[in-house]
């Protein structure tokens, strides 16, 4: 008789979302005709610029031609677009061999899946508040137990608090994986190369891997933080770089993302190397290469004028940002993030519940935000807003929490 992976049982409901959409419907059913604005979700909402539009339709067309079509790819990627990527870190002083370069579907799916090619007793370590996708995928993993309903037994939290700036402390006992997200969902904070050191010193020490989620680089403008871990001297011993096109370029449905995995990274009894022929393998077995036409407008976004046209995209979002944190700030609200990160992460006030103040700003300024409790335990008593919007949206849910929110 075959059974199902008990370790599905542990997952706690898929909560947050499904609750904000019912409060949301609740309160729309009591209040016909009120617009509802969301600052909740961290969903990209501008059209693809022109030249990555443009490398989209040649994606299209050399299918329509028996001259150019293709099938199957290589699973680890188009090498002219694994090139591009080994290319755009060298600009910034980073050798990457493209055999060390896996695109893929999307930052997710790699996020959930790398954990799969350590061994199931590896002590797992993730920053709090954190990507939810990281515990639940270890959870699937067979590394936990149940859930208290907050917490995972089995699992490391590293509390991110407004005493240590958002980035946690080393973690005091050993852990072999180490989940760290830099600039970070929810939380809006950025890694300093001092910050990252430390942990890249913690994991040679410990033979930990950490796995760096760089999903949100582009919006880094300070030029002293590290936009990929690999800035840091000793990384590629120890940490593998999980990276997007979907904050970067706008590929949120279009679906393109890649993981670095050195050659140089080491774990516990393996030589050098090993580490990326297994990714290899995984991938070889179980992904069949991402998209021919994603890749093609990959090619475009990750191109000189690819990013050009992206950068102006990214700042409108980082100009709903500031709007979004003056008016926080005029309120007495204190709010961090926001500043290289499309994320704001706000204190409530008064010592309110992440709920609580959920319902106030939807209640009283008809804005829907996230509330931080679902990012894991130290986020309670923070909501998340995010500036993925547009301008005109974001002026209007602005002028909303100026004018009617009581605080
Ligand atoms: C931290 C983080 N990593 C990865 C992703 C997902 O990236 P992708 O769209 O490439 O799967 C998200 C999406 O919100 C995210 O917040």
């Amino acid at each position: 008789m075959v059974k199902i992976n008990e370790n599905y049982d542990k997952l706690s409901p898929n909560y947050l979302f499904v609750e904000i959409a019912k409060r949301t419907k609740a309160f729309s059913e009591k209040n016909p005709g009120v617009k509802v604005m969301k600052l909740g979700i961290g969903n990209t909402t501008e059209p693809l610029t022109p030249f990555v539009i443009r490398g989209l339709h040649a994606g299209v067309e050399k299918l329509a031609d028996a001259k150019t079509y293709t099938g199957y790819g290589d699973e680890q990627g188009d090498a002219r677009l694994r090139k591009a990527i080994a290319d755009f870190y060298s600009k910034r002083g980073i050798t990457l061999a493209q055999e060390e370069i896996f695109i893929s579907d999307g930052a997710k799916p790699d996020s959930a899946n790398i954990q799969s090619i350590f061994s199931k007793d590896s002590v797992v370590a993730v920053q709090d508040p954190s990507y939810p996708v990281y515990v639940d995928s270890n959870v699937i993993g067979g590394r936990t137990g149940k859930s208290d309903g907050t917490t995972y037994r089995g699992i490391v939290y590293m509390p991110c608090n407004e005493a240590n700036g958002f980035f946690p402390s080393l973690p005091g006992e050993k852990v072999d994986l180490i989940y760290i997200c830099s600039p970070n969902n929810p939380t809006g904070a950025v890694a300093t190369k001092a910050q990252l050191k430390d942990f890249i010193d913690y994991a040679k020490k410990n033979k930990a891997v950490i796995v760096f989620d760089a999903a949100y680089h582009p919006f880094i403008s300070d030029p002293s933080l590290p936009r990929s871990i690999y800035e840091v001297e000793g990384s590629k011993e120890c940490a593998i770089e999980i990276n997007s096109f979907s904050k970067s370029s706008g590929f949120t449905g279009v679906r393109l993302g890649w993981t670095v995995v050195p050659k140089a990274l080491v774990v516990e009894g393996q030589e050098a190397g090993r580490v990326n022929s297994i990714w290899n393998r995984r991938q070889t077995t179980m992904f069949n290469g991402a998209s021919n036409v994603a890749q093609e407008g990959g090619l475009a976004a990750i191109s000189d004028q690819g990013i050009k046209e992206n950068q102006v995209i990214i700042s409108g979002y980082m100009a709903n940002a500031r709007a979004i944190k003056e008016c926080l700030v005029a309120k007495g609200l204190v709010v961090f993030g926001g500043e290289n990160a499309p994320y704001l992460w706000i204190k409530t006030p008064s010592g309110m519940g992440s709920w609580e103040f959920f319902d106030k700003m939807l209640n009283e300024a008809h804005v829907v935000v996230t509330p931080g409790s679902g990012f894991g335990p130290a986020g309670e008593g923070y909501i998340r807003i995010s500036a993925f919007g547009h301008k005109n949206d974001i002026q209007e849910a602005v002028e909303s929490i100026r004018t009617k929110l009581s605080l």
